[in-house]
């Protein structure tokens, strides 16, 4: 893809749904880099950017009025209070658009939003052989936690994956 600039970071709207879910559909179908194994409906994704509530968010980076990268911020857990003060992060790019600073571009704008919504800690599962996803998370300060093993299965085989966290 050309030069992406200029790119806008901003939240997703339900309007945004079918593009957002373009994105998830890409990596999905890469096979390796996701845990998600089946595609998103455009209800689903709308169905999901409506459920956000007021401590998660959907950031989209948009390339000439194109979606190319969606990075998510969620409670890490609803059921007890004692763990609220975690958030869960998740990052897709479409495979054209990565390695050009969008990442990052994303992150500087969900870790403002985890601030202001009060969160202590930010926690990520990355699959072990994710090479550009773990060199992109140590280098926004993220620090591995530990391998949980053969934690994912993809069509038929089982995968490690590697935990990691940073303070907020
Ligand atoms: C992982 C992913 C989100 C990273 O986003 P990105 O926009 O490609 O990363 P950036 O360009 O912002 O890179 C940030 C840092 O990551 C590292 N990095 C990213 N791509 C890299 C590459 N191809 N080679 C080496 N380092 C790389 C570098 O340290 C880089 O810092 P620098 O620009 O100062 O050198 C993106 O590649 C992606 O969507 N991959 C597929 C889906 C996925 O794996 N998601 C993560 C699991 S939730």
């Amino acid at each position: 893809m050309e030069r992406l600039t200029p790119l806008i970071i901003r939240r997703a709207t339900v309007a945004d749904a079918s593009q957002v879910a373009a994105v998830l559909n890409a990596v999905i179908a890469e096979g390796r880099y996701t845990l998600f194994d089946k595609p998103f409906s455009d209800a689903e994704e709308e169905a999901f950017i409506t459920s956000l509530g007021d401590r998660a968010v959907l950031h989209v980076a948009v390339a000439n009025e194109l979606i190319v990268g969606v990075q998510c911020v969620d409670r890490f857990a609803s059921y007890a209070h004692s763990v609220s003060h975690i958030a869960h992060i998740g990052t897709w790019l479409l495979p054209e658009c990565r390695g050009q600073g969008i990442g990052k571009r994303l992150w500087a704008e969900s870790l403002a939003f985890a601030r202001h919504c009060g969160y202590r800690k930010a926690l990520i599962s990355v699959l072990a052989h994710n090479a550009q996803a773990l060199r992109f998370y140590r280098s926004l300060g993220f620090t591995d936690i530990g391998v949980a093993r053969e934690h994912v299965q993809l069509n038929g085989t089982f995968y490690d994956e590697i935990f990691m966290e940073r303070a907020i």
